[in-house]
């Protein structure tokens, strides 16, 4: 069945505080979105893929990173919006009408280091599940506190996961479960896992991302990238 990955990239990159946005940022002579964008390029899993980049910036992805880097899997770059959620809407629209288009992976462009197993992970899992998202177990210690700053609980770590990207669902699901999200008021989701569960009432399955598929958000995650290329 066909895949088509929703690549965000329209992030404004505030906690890196660079002026150049983070996913333009050079990393070993490439910009940081072209290390996620080469792996869905390369993968035998991913059919295609919908860039989403920030406002006035297609021209210059276009150019500067689909054409350069012939990334010949990219249908569609279109202008993301404000919030990530916006920015996973506009992405979505851009799929919504393909009826080929059957399992959505929607992707952080600040995640370098997804690879061919997590997508094949991710593949396996949404086949039986409909709604998956990729994941570590914590390797810390994770205490809910109250509004004082007092420890409340503290969950077991093995029921505790780190969430990553890919989140993958079936198209019809995460299209449904966005649509309902953008009519509503509370869009108060920080992934797309939240709006399959809470708009659609269908439990999300984890599968293994990897301990080194980070998001690059401050600068000392420049650092520990430079080092894992
Ligand atoms: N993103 C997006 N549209 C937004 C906000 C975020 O496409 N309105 C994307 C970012 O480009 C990034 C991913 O969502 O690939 C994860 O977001 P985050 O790490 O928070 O990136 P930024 O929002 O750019 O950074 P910050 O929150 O520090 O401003
Ligand atoms: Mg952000």
């Amino acid at each position: 069945k066909r895949c088509v990955a929703v690549v965000l990239a329209a992030g404004q990159g505030k906690r890196m505080g660079t002026t150049v946005q983070k996913q333009y940022i050079e990393l070993n002579g490439k910009p940081l979105i072209y290390y996620a964008l080469r792996t869905f390029q390369e993968s035998d899993i991913i059919d295609e893929m919908v860039l989403v980049v920030g406002k006035g910036q297609i021209s210059y992805a276009e150019h500067e990173i689909v054409e350069k880097y012939g990334f010949s899997k990219v249908r569609a770059i279109v202008e993301g919006g404000k919030e990530r959620y916006d920015s996973v809407w506009q992405g979505l629209k851009a799929v919504a009408s393909d009826e080929e288009a059957y399992y959505i992976f929607i992707h952080d462009g600040a995640r370098p280091f997804v690879d061919n197993g997590i997508l094949k992970r991710g593949y396996e899992t949404v086949k039986r599940f409909r709604a998956c998202v990729a994941g570590m177990p914590s390797k810390d210690t994770i205490k809910v506190v109250d509004d004082e700053g007092f420890a409340v609980n503290t969950p077991d770590r093995k029921y505790v996961w780190v969430i990553q990207t890919p989140q993958v669902f079936e198209k019809t699901l995460i299209v449904e479960a966005y649509s309902r999200l953008m009519e509503g008021e509370h869009r108060d989701v920080t992934d797309d896992a939240m709006a399959v569960e809470r708009m659609m009432k269908v439990p999300v399955k984890m599968f293994e991302g990897s301990y080194q598929n980070v998001k690059i958000t401050t600068p000392e995650d420049l650092e520990i990238a430079e080092v894992l290329l």
